[in-house]
């Protein structure tokens, strides 16, 4: 799939506007609108319920976005929180030195009089055999030697800009996290094993952001810091290994209960010496997304590290009195770290189709029921029938105290089912001059209503008194439409779709 074509569809139908758009634009930045506000906040909203509330052994935090600047020295990011950073002296562009060698790059052949060419990622050209020694971008500009740049956003706690007051926008949710450990124990008078999750924004000063909202400056994480007994053995292993394959597993199975194709993900094991300073082992879960296999999530056996480093710089002990053996310990982390926006992009792009219907282009977003952003769009047949617009708007009210729900009457029927399909709403509801009878002919209404499915585009008539009912076996309770549709007749081809 084509991330233009999304990015476009993202922007006509109100998921994602590129931030500050009338002022030309920030690279680095997007805005969710109506739709992708929906979309966003079903996606935290499931994983919340499905990782933190249905499980007794987790609970949750919302720490602060600020937080003490020691924080992120006894974490290790002033140190090592950085990226090699090369820029072209000719026109000023920033690369990460580790990913110029595999970008395209930019060639003036003395072969060929000086043509322009534009080659393929670590090719030679073709004409002079010359390999890229300059800037990949602009071809003309020598690069300076790798500096090390940090990548959080330093700002001022206070109003004096002065050095005792700088701090960051957190990097990471993580140490928020950490620095409450002891906060939560207490607290919530935890065993070991348990966990604690968090979402919220997280920042960093990315040099080479891109990719849509794959890599930004400003993102969302939905993160879980879950705290092991590193002297504890599970299935006969130590239990911070073992418990570390079962998240894994548990976080791929996430993503596939929601619509993500198993085949588009695969783990990619971080060598020995690529590791990051705190990890033992991390494991990322890589996605198929169109600019080639890049990471999702990643969830990492962080040991000690961060609780121990707190407990020093802090002064705090940071333990867990372990009744059993007498003594106290620190526990180790197992971090499984998912991008709220990378899990966004990997729903839309699993849930775009484009099909052929009747000899007509159909796009259709097939999300999963829970991660609509509509779950139900109300539609008059007729918007000149005064009854039939009433009892339309009437039902969207009703039923938009229970589910997502929207009216429509600004074009035809069909027109208006293509739009609900192009933005994955899996139920239509259409109220007709049956529902609502027609008094100048003496004719009652029959006080039903059809029902449209998004991905078979059946259609049933089910009595508006039974639309509660249906619709939280179909939204709520997870009845497959086709069992559903079984109790009803068939629905009205006037009303095709
Ligand atoms: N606490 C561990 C941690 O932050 P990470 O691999 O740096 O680990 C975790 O980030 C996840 O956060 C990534 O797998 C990705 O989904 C998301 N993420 C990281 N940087 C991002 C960025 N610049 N833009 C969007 N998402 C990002």
């Amino acid at each position: 799939m084509n991330m233009d074509v999304l990015v476009s569809l993202c922007k006509r139908r109100g998921f994602i506007f590129q931030s500050s758009e009338i002022y030309g634009g920030t690279g680095s930045c997007w805005d969710y609108g109506p739709l992708g506000v929906e979309l966003k906040q079903n996606i935290k909203r499931v994983w919340w319920r499905d990782f933190v509330q249905a499980r007794g052994d987790m609970v949750g935090l919302d720490a602060s976005i600020l937080m003490h600047a020691t924080v992120w020295t006894a974490s290790g990011h002033v140190d090592n929180f950085t990226d090699p950073m090369v820029d072209c002296r000719e026109c000023k562009r920033r690369f990460r030195a580790d990913q110029i060698d595999d970008m395209a790059w930019t060639h003036f052949c003395p072969a060929t009089k000086g043509n322009k060419f534009t080659i393929a990622a670590g090719e030679p050209c073709k004409h002079c055999q010359a390999r890229r020694t300059l800037c990949p971008e602009c071809g003309k500009g020598e690069l300076t030697p790798p500096r090390q740049f940090n990548l959080m956003f330093k700002t001022f706690m206070g109003p004096v800009e002065e050095d005792a007051s700088v701090t960051y926008l957190r990097p990471e949710t993580a140490q928020g996290i950490f620095v409450n450990f002891d906060n939560v124990l207490q607290a919530m008078r935890r065993k070991l094993p348990f966990g604690i999750a968090q979402v919220g924004k997280a920042f960093r000063n990315e040099i080479t952001p891109g990719n849509f909202i794959f890599r930004t400056r400003e993102f969302e994480q939905m993160e879980i810091e879950y705290f092991v007994n590193p002297l504890d053995t599970v299935d006969g292993r130590p239990a911070d290994e073992a418990l570390h394959d079962r998240w894994i597993e548990q976080c791929q199975a996430w993503f596939v209960r929601y619509g993500v194709d198993a085949a588009r993900m695969k783990l990619h094991e971080h060598p020995r010496d690529e590791l990051a300073h705190y990890s033992k082992r991390t494991v990322d879960i890589l996605y198929e997304f169109p600019m080639g296999w890049s990471e999702l999530m990643g969830v990492a056996n962080r040991t000690d590290f961060d609780l121990k480093q707190h407990a020093k710089f802090s002064g705090k002990s940071l333990t867990w009195f372990d009744e059993e053996r007498k003594q106290h310990i620190v526990p180790y982390v197992i971090e499984p770290s998912a991008g709220v926006d990378r899990a966004l992009l990997a729903f839309l792009l699993e849930a775009y189709r484009e099909e052929e219907v009747r000899g007509e282009k159909r796009v259709v977003l097939r999300f999963h029921p829970e991660l609509a952003p509509v779950k139900i769009a109300v539609l008059p047949l007729l918007k000149k029938r005064g009854e039939i617009v009433a009892r339309a708007s009437e039902l969207r009210d009703r039923l938009g105290r229970r589910w997502a729900s929207v009216y429509d009457d600004t074009a035809a029927i069909g027109r208006l089912y293509r739009r609900q399909d192009e933005v994955g709403t899996p139920y239509c509801l259409t109220v007709d001059v049956k529902t609502v009878g027609d008094t100048e002919k003496g004719e009652v209404g029959d006080g039903k209503v059809t029902i449209r499915e998004r991905d078979s585009m059946e259609q049933v008539r089910v009595p508006i008194e039974a639309l509660e009912g249906v619709f939280s076996r179909l939204l709520d309770g997870g009845t497959a439409w086709p069992d559903v549709a079984a109790e009803f007749p068939r629905g009205d081809a006037e009303a095709r779709g």
